[in-house]
C-alpha cells in the first residue's frame, strides 16, 4: 500500500466512524498500561505512543502523570479527536501527524509503545524503516512494546491485510540490541463483542 493511500484509507476510517465503531476501542487499555507499569519509568520519561490513533491510553497515561506523552499518527483527524477529548488535560502532550516508516525522530525515548499499527507493515521495506526509526528513537537501556494480533489472531484489520506475530518473530525483526522482557497474550473483545487474540511483546534495547 503506498504512503498516499494509507493515509487516505486511516483519514476516511476516523472521518467516517465514531470512537466505538472501530473494531481496536478500549475503554480502559489495561494491558498496555501494566506493560508500561512493569517498564519502571520515572515521572519524567518520554514516552511515545506509535500509531496512537483516537485511543485513551494517552488519557490514562496523563491521569497517573506517567512520563512526558507524544502520540504519533497518519491520521490528523485521529489526533484532533484524542486532542479535543482531553482538553486542558492534554496541553503538555506533542501531536505529531507522520508515517511512523518516514518520520524522522527528533529526540529519544524511555518507552515505545505500538498496539496494532506496526502489524499493517506488510512490506519487508516498511517494517525495515520502521525498525530504523525505531532505533533512531530508543534510547539504550529504553523499552519498546508492541502489541499486534497473534499467530491466530485476524488476518485483516480495519478492512486492511495484516501480519500476525509472536515474541520470537518480533524479536528476530528487532535484532540483537533488544532483549525480550515479557510476553503475552490478551483477548481483546470489539465493541460488537467479537474476540481477537492479540500478543503483546516488551523488548528492553541494550
Ligand atoms: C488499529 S488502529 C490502533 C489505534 C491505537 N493504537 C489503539 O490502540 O487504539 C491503527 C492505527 O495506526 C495508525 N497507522 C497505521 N499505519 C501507520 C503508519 N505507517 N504510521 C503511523 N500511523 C499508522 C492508524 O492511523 C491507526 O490510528
Amino acid at each position: 500500500m503506498s504512503d498516499v493511500s494509507r493515509k487516505t484509507h486511516w483519514e476516511r476510517v476516523y472521518t467516517t466512524k465514531g470512537e466505538r465503531e472501530v473494531s481496536w476501542f478500549q475503554e480502559n487499555p489495561v494491558p498496555s498500561l501494566e506493560l508500561i507499569g512493569l517498564a519502571g519509568l520515572s515521572i519524567d520519561a518520554s514516552i511515545i505512543d506509535i500509531g496512537g490513533g483516537a485511543s485513551r491510553l494517552v488519557d490514562a497515561l496523563t491521569k497517573r502523570k506517567i512520563g512526558k506523552i507524544t502520540v504519533l499518527d497518519l491520521s490528523a483527524v485521529a489526533l484532533d479527536a484524542a486532542r479535543e477529548r482531553l482538553g486542558d488535560k492534554g496541553t503538555d502532550v506533542k501531536w505529531v501527524v507522520a508515517d511512523v516508516t518516514t518520520w524522522e525522530p527528533s529526540q529519544t525515548y524511555d518507552l515505545w509503545h505500538d498496539r496494532a499499527a506496526f502489524h499493517f507493515l506488510t512490506d519487508a521495506s516498511g517494517r525495515s524503516a520502521y525498525v530504523g526509526n525505531l532505533k533512531k528513537a530508543v534510547r539504550p537501556g529504553g523499552h519498546v512494546i508492541i502489541g499486534t494480533f497473534a499467530l491466530d489472531g485476524p488476518e485483516r484489520c480495519s478492512g486492511l491485510p495484516i501480519v500476525r506475530y509472536d515474541a520470537g518473530v518480533l524479536g528476530a525483526i528487532l535484532g540483537i540490541e533488544f532483549d525480550l522482557m515479557d510476553s503475552r497474550r490478551h483477548d481483546h473483545t470489539t465493541p460488537w463483542g467479537a474476540v481477537q487474540r492479540f500478543q503483546f511483546s516488551t523488548f528492553r534495547r541494550l
